[in-house]
Formats: C-alpha cells, sequence, structure tokens
C-alpha cells in the first residue's frame, strides 16, 4: 500500500509517466524531490531511473531482498532489485532470456547498479554446494577485473576503463550454470600516461601497496610508487580507499574464481613487467653516419625485466633501440631515434597490459563457463564505459562514445521507434510522438563507406605519407553538410566562428552533447601497431604467459597482412553486441550523475536536466503516456489469464482474439484502458495490468486450493479405500485364524475323548484275558526281578582276582545255583585268561611244561602228589611253584623246573659236557645209575639235550654213554613216590648193548616231562610212559622182571634195588 502511495504521491510520483504535468521543469523537480527523500530509483514504466547518491544507503539489506523477492513490479517501492526481480522471473518462468542495459555518463553508478543486479539474483536463485560455488565465481569476477580494468579518473574515483557484457546463464530450474565475460576496448594508454588527478589502473598501487616484500622481492619491485615512471604523477592514494586490502581481496578472488597459484605468480609478473618498462631510460648517440640512436641509459632495469621474463637483455635492447625494416628481398636493421625509442617502450608496455588483460578476461570465462550441452537461458548485464566529454578527447573518447551512441540507438528503438511503428503496424489509432533518432549519428561513425571509422581505416591502410591531417581534410569534404559533424573548416564555410573549435579537432553533436576531439594520435592508436622486433623479442622470452600473448611474434608465423584496426575491431565487436542485445527482452537502469564534485546528496539541477534531455527521459514518458504499458499476443495473453473467466476456462475453443475479448469483457476494465490489435492486445496502464496480474494471482491461488482440496480428497479417498481394503483382508486372514484354530482345538479334543473311549472300550474287552495271565506276569517279574538284584549285587562284591583265589558268593536262590555255577567258571576262566595274558614267555614254557608232568603223573605217580609238609621253601620262583625239597625225589607240583642243576657254563670241570650239549641242552642233572648186576647205584651226569641223553662220568665229566632219543623206545616209573625210571632202548639201538637203562633221579618228574616233551618236539612221537609196579627189562643177559616193593620204613637212601636172580629185581620204595 505504502509503495502504491508513493507511485501516486504527487509531489514524487514513483513513475513518470503519473507526472503532472509533463514538462522538464516537474520531471526535473520530482527527480529532486524523491532524491531529496533519498528515493534515488524512479520508473518510467518499467525503465529504472537511478540518481548516484555518492553514500551508502540502507536500501540493499538482506529483508530488502526478502522484500522485493517474486514481488509485483508496480506494487512496490521503486528499486533496481524490482527490476532484477522482473527481469529474473520472466527468465525463469516465461524462458524469455533478458538483458539489463545499464547506461549513464562516467561516475553515474553503472558498475554498482550491475553488481547490485548480480547480487540481488545470486540472493533469490537457490542454494546448493554447487550453486553457491558458481555464484560465487561469478561474483568474485569483478574485483578481479576491477583492479586491473578501473581506474581513477576526474570523474570517478573507480572508473571502468573498460566495456563490459556479462551473459549469466542459468537452467531450466532458474539455477546459475555459469557465464561468459565479453570486454570491449580497455583504455591501455592509461598504462603509459594519465592526466593530472587521475591513476593508472589500480593493480599498480594495489601491487606494491599490498605484495608481501618478499612477494615485491620477487617481482623485483620497490614500495615505494614514485620510484616508477608510469605511476609518478602525483601521490598515489586514494582517500577511502585500501588499495592493500584490495589487493588482498583481489588475490582471494582469483583464488575462489580457480587461478592457480603459479598463474597468479605469473599475472603479477608480467604487470610488473609493465611497470618496469616505464623505468627503462633510453639516452642518444650517434652513429658513424651521422644518424642519431638510442641506447639504454641504465641497464639495471632491463636487466631485471629481462631476469623476470627469461630473456636476454640484448634481444630486448636490440628490439627497443632499432627496427628490422625489410625492403624488397634486403632486410635492414635501421636505429631508432630517443623519442622512438621511447614511442616503442610505450607501445610495447600498452600492448602487454591490454593482451594481459584480454587473457585475463578468458582465463575467468574458462573458469565460469557452462559446459556444452545443457539448455539455458542467458541474463545478459551490460555495464560500459559511460558518454565522455573532457577538455581534450581523444580516439578513446572517441570509440566510448561511439558505443554509447549505440546503445542510445537500441533504447531509442525499442521503446520510442519501435513501439510506436508497432502501434501503426497493429492498428492502433495513434498519434506519433517526436522524439530525436540518432540513427543520423551512428550512420555519421559506423557507415561503412564513408563513415568516419571507415575513413580513418582508409586513412591507415593508404601508402605514403599519412597522417592526421590528411584525414581531418578528408572528414571536413565529405561531411562538409552533415548537421551533426563541424571542425574549423566546415564552420568557416558555415561562415561561422567559432573559436572553441581548435584547428587539429573535428566536433560531433551527440546525443549527449557535442564533443570536440583532437584528431591527434587517431591513426597511430587505430592502427595499434608494435614493432614486429618487439613482438618478436616477447615471444622469445621463456616466460610462458607472456610468450602466449605475443603469438604473433613467431617467426614461423610471420605475416605481411596488416592486423584489423583497433576502430575496425571494436565496431565489429559493437555489432555482436547489438546482435546480441537485440535477441534479448530489454530492461533498463539509466542512471544519473546528481553532481560533478562525487558528494553525497547533492543535486545540481542543471547537470541533471542536461542528462534528462540527452537519455530522451522526456520522449521516454510522452511514448509511455500516450502508449500503452503493456502489449502480449493473444494466444500467450489467453493462456496466462484465462482463468479469470469461467467462460475461457479451462478451454477456449474460438479464436485466441475472441477469447481475450470475451475474457476481458467479462473483466469489465474501462475500455479506453484496452486495444486490441491485429494481433496483440494492449493494455494501457500499469495500473490495469496491475490488477489483471492481481486477479491472476488471486485466481492462481484459488486454483492452487481446488487443485489442492482434490488432490488431498483423492488423497485421502485412496489411502482410506486402501485402508479399507487392508483392514478386509486382515479380519478375513484374523477370523480364519481364529477358526482354523478353534478346529484344531475340537479335533484335538475329539481325538482324546475318541482315545479315552476306545481305550476304555478295549480296556474292558480286554481284562479278561488280562486277569489270567496276571500270575505268570506277576512271576516272571518277580523273577526277573531277583535276577536283577542277584546279577547287580554280583556285580557289586565280585571276589579277588587272584587265580587261585576259588572264592565265589553262593547262589542266594536255588533257581540261580546252576547260573552261579556257570557264572563262577566263566569268571574263573576270565581270570585264569588275564593270568595267562600277563604271563612272560619263559614262565608260560615253564607252565606248560607243569601242565605236561600234571598230565603224565597226577594221580598216576604218588610222588607228583606229595606235599612237602614241615619242610622249609627253597629256590626261586616263589609262590606254591617255587617248592623244593632237600632231597630225595621232589614232588613235581610245587617244584620249579630248572633244567640245568650242574653249572655247565660256570665250572670248567664241564667244559667239555659243555661243548657236547652246546645250545641243545635241556637238562643237565646228576643221577644215579643202578648196576645191571648188582643192583648198586653210581652217580652219573646226565645231560639231555635235543637230540640225545647222555650219561657221564662225574670225576671225569667224560660222557659214558650217549643215547640218540630215538633209540628210547619207552620209561616205565613206579607208583610211588621214589626217583626210580626205567629206560627201556629199541632193539635196534647200538649203545644199549648193555639193555636198558635203570637210574633213580632225584628229579624224576622234571626229567621225564622234559624227555617226552623233547621227544614230541623232535620226533613228533609221545614219550610211551609206563607207571606200573612190575614191569620188564631188557638186558645184556636177557630180560629181567623189576618188581616194586613197598617198604614200611621209610629210609634215606631208597629205592634199593635187589638182584633176586638172574632174571628178577626188588625196588624196595616206601
Ligand atoms: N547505489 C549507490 N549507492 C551508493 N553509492 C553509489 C551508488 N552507485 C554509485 N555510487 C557511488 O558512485 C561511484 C561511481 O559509481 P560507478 O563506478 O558505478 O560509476 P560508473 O557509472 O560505472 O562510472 P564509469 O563509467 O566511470 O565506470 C561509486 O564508486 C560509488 O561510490
Ligand atoms: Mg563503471
Amino acid at each position: 500500500m505504502e509503495a502504491t502511495t508513493s507511485l501516486l504521491d504527487a509531489d514524487a510520483v514513483g513513475d513518470l509517466v503519473l507526472l503532472d504535468p509533463l514538462t522538464e521543469e516537474s520531471l526535473l523537480h520530482t527527480l529532486q524531490e524523491r532524491f531529496r527523500r533519498s528515493d534515488i530509483y524512479t520508473y518510467i514504466g518499467n525503465v529504472v531511473i537511478s540518481v548516484n547518491p555518492y553514500q551508502s544507503l540502507p536500501i540493499y539489506t538482506p529483508e530488502k531482498v526478502q522484500e522485493y523477492r517474486n514481488c509485483n513490479f508496480f506494487a512496490v517501492k521503486p528499486h533496481i532489485y524490482a527490476i532484477a526481480d522482473d527481469a529474473y522471473r520472466s527468465l525463469r518462468d516465461r524462458d524469455r532470456d533478458q538483458c539489463i542495459l545499464i547506461t549513464g555518463e562516467s561516475g553515474a553508478g553503472k558498475t554498482e547498479a550491475s553488481k547490485l543486479v548480480m547480487s540481488y539474483v545470486a540472493a533469490v536463485c537457490s542454494k546448493g554446494e554447487e550453486v553457491d560455488r558458481v555464484k560465487e565465481q561469478l561474483l568474485q569476477s569483478n574485483p578481479v577485473l576491477e583492479a586491473f580494468g578501473n581506474a581513477k579518473t576526474v570523474r570517478n574515483d573507480n572508473s571502468s576503463r573498460f566495456g563490459k557484457y556479462m551473459d549469466v546463464e542459468f537452467d531450466f530450474k532458474g539455477e546459475p550454470l555459469g557465464g561468459v565475460i565479453s570486454n570491449y576496448l580497455l583504455e591501455k594508454s592509461r598504462v603509459i600516461r594519465h592526466v593530472k588527478g587521475e591513476r593508472n589502473f589500480h593493480i599498480f598501487y594495489q601491487l606494491l601497496a599490498g605484495g608481501s616484500a618478499q612477494l615485491l622481492q620477487q617481482l623485483k619491485l620497490c614500495q615505494d610508487c614514485r620510484h616508477y615512471g608510469y605511476l609518478n604523477w602525483e601521490s598515489s592514494g586514494l582517500p577511502g580507499v585500501d588499495d592493500a586490502a584490495n589487493f588482498h581481496a583481489m588475490q582471494d578472488a582469483m583464488r575462489v574464481i580457480g587461478f592457480s597459484p603459479a598463474e597468479v605468480t605469473a599475472l603479477l609478473e608480467v604487470t610488473a613487467v609493465v611497470l618496469k618498462l616505464g623505468n627503462v631510460q633510453l639516452s642518444s648517440s650517434y652513429q658513424a653516419s651521422g644518424m642519431e640512436a638510442s641506447s639504454i641509459a641504465e641497464p639495471q632495469e632491463l636487466q631485471e625485466i629481462c631476469e623476470l621474463i627469461g630473456l636476454d637483455p640484448g634481444i630486448l635492447e636490440r628490439a627497443l633501440c632499432s627496427r628490422t625494416v625489410k625492403a624488397r628481398d634486403e632486410t635492414v636493421l635501421t636505429t631508432l631515434s630517443v623519442p622512438q625509442g621511447y614511442y616503442g617502450r610505450d607501445a610495447l608496455a600498452k600492448n602487454i597490459y591490454s593482451r594481459l588483460f584480454d587473457w585475463l578476461v578468458n582465463r575467468i570465462n574458462t573458469s565460469i563457463q557452462v559446459k556444452p550441452g545443457k539448455q539455458r537461458k542467458v541474463m545478459g548485464v551490460l555495464d560500459i564505459y559511460g558518454f565522455e566529454i573532457f577538455q581534450d578527447n581523444g580516439f578513446e573518447q572517441f570509440i566510448i562514445n561511439y558505443c554509447n551512441e549505440k546503445l542510445q540507438q537500441i533504447f531509442i528503438l525499442m521503446t520510442l521507434k519501435e513501439e510506436q511503428e508497432e502501434y501503426i503496424r497493429e492498428g492502433i489509432q495513434w498519434t506519433p510522438v517526436e522524439f530525436f533518432d540518432n540513427s543520423i549519428i551512428c550512420n555519421l561513425i559506423e557507415n561503412s563507406k564513408c563513415g568516419i571509422l571507415a575513413m580513418l581505416d582508409e586513412e591507415c591502410l593508404r601508402p605514403g605519407v599519412v597522417n592526421e591531417d590528411t584525414f581531418l581534410t578528408k572528414l571536413n569534404q565529405l561531411f562538409a553538410t552533415h548537421k551533426h559533424y563541424e571542425s574549423r573548416e566546415t564552420q568557416n564555410a558555415r561562415h561561422v566562428m567559432d573559436a572553441s573549435l581548435p584547428l587539429q579537432c573535428f566536433r560531433i553533436h551527440h546525443y549527449a552533447g557535442k564533443v570536440t576531439y583532437n584528431v591527434t594520435g587517431f591513426i597511430e592508436r587505430n592502427n595499434d601497431l608494435l614493432f614486429r622486433d618487439l613482438s618478436q623479442a616477447m615471444w622469445a622470452a621463456r616466460h610462458t604467459l607472456l610468450r602466449s600473448l605475443f603469438p604473433e611474434g613467431d617467426p614461423q608465423k610471420v605475416s605481411l597482412k596488416l592486423p584489423p584496426t583497433a576502430g575496425f575491431q571494436f565496431k565489429a565487436s559493437v555489432a555482436t553486441l547489438m546482435k546480441n542485445l537485440y535477441s534479448k527482452n530489454p530492461n533498463y537502469i539509466r542512471c544519473i550523475k546528481p553532481n560533478e564534485t562525487k558528494t553525497a546528496m547533492v543535486f545540481t539541477p542543471e547537470l541533471v536536466l542536461a542528462q534528462i534531455r540527452y537519455l530522451g527521459l522526456m520522449e521516454n514518458v510522452r511514448v509511455r503516456r500516450a502508449g500503452y504499458a503493456f502489449r502480449q499476443l493473444y494466444g500467450p495473453f489467453l493462456e496466462r489469464y484465462k482463468m479469470l473467466s469461467p467462460r475461457t476456462w479451462p478451454r477456449w475453443a474460438g479464436s485466441d482474439r475472441e477469447g481475450a475479448e470475451v475474457l476481458l469483457a467479462e473483466l469489465a476494465f474501462p475500455p479506453e484502458e484496452l486495444a486490441f490489435g491485429h494481433t496483440k492486445i494492449f493494455i494501457r496502464s500499469p495500473r490495469t495490468l496491475f490488477d489483471l496480474e492481481g486477479s491472476r494471482q488471486e485466481r492462481v491461488v484459488q486454483l492452487a486450493t481446488l487443485i489442492q482440496k482434490m488432490f488431498r480428497g483423492w488423497r485421502c479417498r485412496t489411502q482410506y479405500q486402501l485402508m479399507r481394503k487392508s483392514q478386509i483382508i486382515i479380519s478375513a486372514w484374523f477370523r480364519g485364524h481364529v477358526q482354523k484354530n478353534k478346529y484344531k482345538q475340537m479335533k484335538r479334543s475329539a481325538l482324546v475323548i475318541q482315545a479315552y473311549a476306545r481305550g476304555w472300550k478295549v480296556r474292558r474287552a480286554y481284562r479278561r484275558y488280562f486277569r489270567s495271565a496276571a500270575s505268570t506276569c506277576l512271576a516272571n517279574f518277580i523273577y526277573r526281578r531277583l535276577v536283577q538284584k542277584f546279577l547287580m549285587g554280583l556285580r557289586r562284591n565280585l571276589p579277588p582276582l587272584a587265580v587261585l583265589d576259588r572264592t565265589w558268593p553262593p547262589a542266594p536262590y536255588k533257581f540261580l545255583a546252576e547260573a552261579n555255577q556257570e557264572l563262577r567258571s566263566i569268571f574263573y576262566r576270565w581270570k585264569c585268561k588275564k593270568y595267562r595274558e600277563q604271563l612272560t614267555p619263559q614262565r608260560r614254557t615253564l607252565l606248560q611244561a607243569k601242565l605236561c608232568a600234571s598230565e603224565l603223573f597226577k594221580d598216576k605217580k604218588k610222588l607228583y602228589s606229595k606235599r612237602c609238609r614241615g619242610r622249609g621253601l627253597v629256590g626261586g620262583g616263589g609262590g606254591v611253584h617255587g617248592a623244593v625239597l632237600a632231597d630225595g625225589p621232589i614232588p613235581s607240583l610245587q617244584q620249579p623246573f630248572q633244567g640245568e642243576y650242574l653249572g655247565l657254563t660256570q665250572n670248567p670241570k664241564y667244559q667239555k659236557l659243555h661243548a657236547v650239549a652246546k645250545d641243545k641242552l635241556v637238562m643237565a642233572d646228576t643221577v644215579r645209575k643202578v648196576n645191571r648186576a648188582s643192583g648198586k647205584t653210581v652217580p652219573r651226569l646226565l645231560l639231555l639235550t635235543t637230540e640225545h641223553l647222555v650219561l657221564a662220568d662225574p670225576k671225569a665229566a667224560q660222557p659214558k654213554t650217549v643215547l640218540s632219543l630215538a633209540d628210547i623206545r619207552s620209561v616205565s616209573v613206579t607208583r610211588f613216590s621214589d626217583g626210580f625210571l626205567a629206560l627201556h632202548l629199541k632193539e635196534t639201538s647200538t649203545v644199549g648193548s648193555k639193555g636198558d637203562f635203570l637210574l633213580v633221579s632225584n628229579h624224576l618228574i622234571e626229567l621225564v616231562t622234559r624227555l617226552h616233551q623233547t621227544l614230541l618236539d623232535t620226533t613228533a612221537q609221545a614219550l610211551s610212559l609206563h607207571i606200573a609196579d612190575q614191569f620188564s627189562t631188557r638186558f645184556q643177559k636177557g630180560d629181567v622182571a623189576v618188581t616194586v616193593v613197598e617198604s614200611a620204613k621209610a629210609g634215606s637212601d631208597v629205592p634199593v634195588c635187589k638182584k633176586r636172580g638172574s632174571h628178577k629185581m626188588e625196588v624196595l620204595v616206601h
């Protein structure tokens, strides 16, 4: 509301279209009044007029950004943000490329305005890591370009000395993707010269003030500005400007943009070279021919430059002091005079700097450029140097003013001329508004055949003597009658005396005023030539960046073609720029400078009035008032506003124009507010458009609410239906589950009942059978129980494991007696097995022998079972088997079978016997041999080997009889406990010529047993053993019957043999 009031405030209307009455005074007064109120922005329709306040105002805060974000252009206070927002939204929402043209004279605030537009767009477009990076890079290009391209002039402390057009590129969402910067004609002459009160480019002062001692040392610079010829015109500082801080900010900005430290160093090195070139002094000398020549006065500076760029100082010196001229096929080296040398030096410095600036712009572009292939929308911001009228205007001012003339032309074309032409084209009733069309001035300058620039080019290329005089004469001839051209000559021809117009000058009546240009230097600057020797010297340097700035210095690329002139290049780039601007939707910011002294809030009416005039603001307002604020093709108009009428919403079936007519008729706007063209609808006042837009906004909100409502309803319905469906499924599943469980329960119960019933029936049926078998069952059970108990008890009280222990528990019940006996014998056998298993092989052999003895003698001969009573046990072996009787036949059972009783090995006496027996010895013992004739006994040694039985004399230890075991027929013994035995020999035996042997042995049992075993082993025949009381022996003299007689008294010399006759023998035993 406040904004609307501000727009309508009669004393200081926000939109000059509403001015009443419309006069120059009222317009000036309005601007002054608004300026006084610190309202520096005023509209003419959608053109913003900005008056430089020269002080910072609190109208650029983040809150202000929010206020203007998505605002309605006419609903808020005039502000540069409003036009930025309008352009940005039109770009984002209507997909129309935009350009923002900022015009005004130097110091009017163009650069500031462009920065405000950029920062606003950056603030309102969306955020994100990548987007922020791009935004930062775009914004940070400003400090870098300003450092190298801006300088203090008498009009502006931060005057842009180059033209800049920046295309910011956005994606379909309105997010910035990157950009491209184009630069136009840097005022490079400033590098070598500037008028008093001005400065060279900021970078030189910034570098010296802000560079660290180390950096300056590296660049071979000293901190004092006065030391440098290109800077020392006056004091270097600027009030309120901190060069050092700006230098650091510029370095930071370079880092953000993506310059590598090496690139920054290279850039500063080249900058230092430019500065130092200004200190290269030349001195004059004369050659032998008398020609004036120049030489380097002080080689120190040149030396340092060459060290910085990696060049042989001789090359640079030669390039600075001489020149190679090609005449036909000859190459001649001519010396240069001192002024020529200085000219070359300055040309080199200017060229290096301007090329460095171009490189800088390209390098920034490399960082911020958008990758190809993305669909983009473009917003171009043009901040070009303002119209300049100095005391002494040269080629640069001519070019700058030409550019401004072209921009004015665009403005006129788009806002005044084209608009009026469009009314006529569309068949709208229209009274033409007079305005000044500057095409004539543009044509004067740029006409390709006879324009000033074409003439200048022609003059530059013409062979022969060329100088500015011939050029001026040509202009005077050509434009003698031109309304916008004046010179002393044309004035004279018109009989006008004009002292303000010097001889060397011409004057052009620009749209913004008359400017007198001095032609001196026009040709030289237009040619912009650098001696080839200098460019070749630069190319020869090892410094990569510097070398890359002079590609034409490459001797292999020498071209005789002259490079395009500066004027030609500029004209071409301006033409491209104009084409670019024409293709976009223009938004104008027209900057006005309120005073010449850069003083805050001072308004000089005369100065402002001049600007109002040349900017054509009056005409602008008039056309705007007479015309229509808004026009649009019927199609897009209907598409945008069709929702305002139920007849056109949602679809209109007829033609677009009819649709628009129906729509607007329904909205009932006053008829004078509307005009229907052939293809477009025209709306007179912004207010009507504002109302239309307002209604649309409301309707859009309603429609959005409707869509929202429908959508929410649909979403809720679908959600509900989904929930319902889910609920039905869940309950079906749940019921099913409950029923299934119930059924399972019932089934289980039925089965239990069934089982019980069946059990009950079966039990009842079988009870009878069960009772009949009960006693057997019980008895079996008891039996089993008793058996179990018996076996468990047995297990717990097993008898000792000793073999001789025959104890065994008695059977507790009679019926277990047999089993118990069986178990006892199993246990005993098992015990014996265990015992046997742990026997040594020797013991096993001995026991086998004992067993054999038992088989032979047990219960047959008393001697075997005779127990030892009252006698001590002797001998080893221990246990029951170790008992030996002191003398007499020893009962076998307890007696251990020693085998060797003689000690054959130990006793040397028996050596011969030992040899006979050797390893085959089975038994060696002392026996008594019974004399067959007398019955008396004599001792003999008996050796039983595996093959023989040897009888030897005990004294001589000489074998007397050697019997082969095979010769033994049988053996007879008595039944009693004596040691008598008869050895019956086979009749075939040769040894036994005397007949059978009768022997008495103390180890009878062992002897017979061993004999038996040996025979068995060697002949596989058992010994034939007779145990009897009578037996027959065969002696040499015939058979003798041996009768065993038991005597009552026991004697030590039993048995006693007595011969009874020749065929009888008695053996007394007991
Ligand atoms: N909106 C503003 N608020 C405060 N000060 C401003 C504003 N616009 C411009 N200025 C002041 O005016 C000075 C000159 O502005 P600016 O550099 O934008 O002029 P210019 O039109 O670009 O001039 P030139 O053509 O020489 O480059 C600025 O340095 C600043 O001090
Ligand atoms: Mg500027």
